[in-house]
């Protein structure tokens, strides 16, 4: 029988949590247009909404929290994460950010001009939202195989390096501000990359002297499985390979609420001094001064404390185990769920399951809304609502490869019963899945629409 191994902690304080009746739960999705980022909280039972700042501190962190200094400039939390980012990444230069967005706010701001290109293996949606609102052009270069059905492949989160190279001939380097990769790769499944992958990607953009930024957010869990899937990384620890991956770039963006696991925080690592410079404008205009940047020195000191935490092995086994867990029990009751397991989160992939439901009638949203209405879970369309867009050139509707919907475990939140309980309501899912039907949008802004649209049921 399934089973992951044992949480590397014990439970010292509780969130209670509550299931309301399945009439209630119809009303609310109702008040909310369907868009399960309109319910609240208390309506939800089980949320893997997100792992991004939903996980539960240590005892650790919030001793740190205890301890953080408010200072305007210079505070001692600023030291100690400093003192902590250069251990972990090395980079010379950091500015704290309030969160990932603001470190890729920052660094679109300084770098990119309207019209230039941003290669990735998969760009994350906020780090699209933000290439896209300063008029560049994201472009996701990943691995074909990221989109086979194979469950034995290791690194599914690789850029395809040929890819890569063809694109920077055909738009020219001039056009080409900044290269970046997402590890591990997020909108495609939570899938690692190698570390032989990420040599060959930043051989490539020293090559062409494209500055190489790294979407960092969940590196412990991707330094992780290169240990337990890379050969010749086996006995390596998580530090020494978190040490490795970065000495390949030049910078990263990070969104301390994945890996650092802290509720609020983020950073902006660089080599280059002369971007530094710009970046510490940019900052003290939207963020705050550079040695807190938005967030409190109390933050500083939990992100401190969690990023060393979010490396260790007990509980990045555990961790992972969770996820592969999940995957394992989904696969016996018939849900088609992307193989191997992310780090992060379970992705089931919506457009399988609803075949009947075309991509312009969201088969993700109809799985959302379905698994809300039938045991209050929450998780989230990464699919044809939140990556469709139209073509800048022709207006066309653009789709992406895969309609899915993710279902991401916060940090030693949920325990095992409660992946049962989401395997239960995916079963009884399953049975009636002829019947779902897909939805109309009848609300969306201009960027990031589904955060704020809403549905009408078809
Ligand atoms: N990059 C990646 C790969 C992410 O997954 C996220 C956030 C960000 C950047 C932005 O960080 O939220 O701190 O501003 N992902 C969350 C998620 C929201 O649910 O996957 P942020």
């Amino acid at each position: 029988m399934a089973t992951h191994p044992p949480e590397p902690f014990r439970i010292k304080m509780v969130e209670p949590i509550q299931l309301i009746d399945k009439k209630s739960r119809e009303t609310a999705l109702q008040r909310a247009g369907y868009n399960i980022f309109g319910l609240k909280s208390d309506e939800v039972f089980v949320d893997l909404l997100t792992d991004s700042g939903t996980g539960a501190m240590s005892q650790d962190q919030w001793s740190g929290i205890m301890l953080g200094d408010e200072s305007y400039a210079g505070a001692r939390s600023y030291q100690r994460l400093s003192e902590t980012i250069k251990e972990i990444f090395g980079f010379k230069h950091f500015v704290p950010t309030h969160q990932g967005r603001a470190a890729e706010n920052i660094l679109c701001a300084v770098i990119l001009k309207e019209g230039q290109y941003v290669p990735s293996n998969m760009h994350f949606d906020t780090t699209e939202g933000n290439i896209r609102a300063r008029g560049g052009r994201p472009v996701n270069l990943v691995c074909e195989e990221a989109f086979c059905d194979d469950p034995d492949v290791p690194f599914k989160g690789n850029m395809d390096l040929e890819k890569l190279e063809n694109f920077i001939q055909e738009v020219g380097v001039e056009n080409i501000p900044l290269g970046m990769i997402t590890i591990t790769n997020n909108a495609g499944g939570g899938q690692p990359v190698s570390l032989e992958n990420l040599r060959g990607v930043s051989k490539i953009y020293k090559k062409y002297a494209i500055p190489f930024f790294i979407d960092a957010c969940r590196y412990a869990e991707n330094a992780y499985f290169i240990k337990v899937r890379e050969p010749g990384y086996e006995e390596k620890s998580t530090l020494e390979i978190a040490r490795e991956i970065f000495a390949l770039a030049d910078g990263a963006t990070m969104s301390a609420k994945k890996d650092a696991i802290v509720n609020i925080g983020g950073f902006l690592a660089c080599n280059d001094p002369a971007l530094f410079e710009k970046i510490k404008n940019e900052c003290i205009l939207r963020e705050g001064f550079i040695t807190y940047g938005g967030l409190a020195g109390r933050d500083l000191d939990a992100i401190a404390v969690g990023l060393r935490e979010g490396l260790q092995e007990d509980y990045l086994a555990y961790r992972l185990g969770q996820t592969r867990y999940l995957v394992e029990r989904l696969k016996e009751e018939g849900v088609p769920v992307i193989e191997p397991a992310g780090g992060h989160a379970v992705y089931i992939n919506a457009g399988k399951l609803l075949p009947h439901i075309p991509q312009g009638e969201y088969p993700g949203q109809a799985l959302t809304v379905a698994m809300y209405r039938e045991g209050a879970i929450r998780g989230v369309e990464l699919g044809s609502v939140a990556f469709g867009h139209p073509d800048p050139d022709t207006g066309e509707m653009v789709y992406p490869e895969m309609d899915l919907v993710r279902l991401a475990l916060p940090r030693r939140t949920y325990t095992q019963s409660h992946l049962d309980y989401v395997v239960k309501v995916l079963g009884s899912i399953v049975k009636q899945a002829k019947d779902l039907r897909g939805f109309r949008i009848t609300y969306q802004p201009p960027l990031m629409r589904h955060f704020s649209c809403t549905f009408e049921p078809l």
